[in-house]
């Protein structure tokens, strides 16, 4: 059985997350989405919130097979855990390439586990969820960029940010 892992900062989880992951089905017997800290970022969403949003919008999806789990620590590490020889990642452009390279070089170097590359659906490619805060932040329309649900915490937590 081929396990993959997604794995990703979510927050919070998108719909561009959502069809990399559909993709990602198409090439593992069992996905499961990796709900990770990125040094780089902080987070707007606790774990469990970011856990909790990426479930809604995968089972309001139909994609309930696939597993959503929290990622305590080094990334690497959780692959042995769970028995994935692959991550999947989406990129939407060369930015992505950028900096998800060193990442994928650095997770290989240090256990042998291979990062796949998707491209995500064009469509989507102006989602990124950093961008969809600043969006919510002002007020703007995010509704076909994130799950109903995210959209109203979003809202909810911006709110609360001022
Ligand atoms: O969605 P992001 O922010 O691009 O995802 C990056 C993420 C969270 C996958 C990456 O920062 C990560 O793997 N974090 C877990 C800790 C870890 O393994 N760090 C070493 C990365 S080479």
């Amino acid at each position: 059985m081929r396990t993959v892992v997604c794995p990703g900062s979510f927050d919070p989880f998108t719909l561009g997350h959502l069809d990399v992951v559909k993709r990602a089905q198409q090439l593992a017997d069992h996905v499961i989405v990796g709900v990770a800290r990125n040094a780089g970022k902080s987070a707007l969403f606790n774990a469990e919130q970011r856990v909790d949003f990426a479930q809604r919008t995968l089972q309001r999806a139909g994609l309930s097979a696939v597993e959503v789990r929290h990622v305590p620590g080094l990334l690497t590490e959780f692959c042995d855990e769970v028995g994935a020889k692959h991550i999947v990642k989406g990129l939407r452009n060369g930015a992505d390439l950028d900096s998800e390279l060193p990442m994928a070089l650095m997770n290989r170097s240090i256990s042998g586990v291979e990062t796949l590359f998707i491209l995500g659906e064009p469509s989507l490619s102006h989602i990124a969820s950093s961008l969809v805060k600043d969006v919510a932040r002002h007020g703007g329309e995010i509704s076909n960029m994130v799950d109903v649900d995210v959209a109203h915490a979003l809202y909810l937590a911006l709110s609360e940010e001022q």
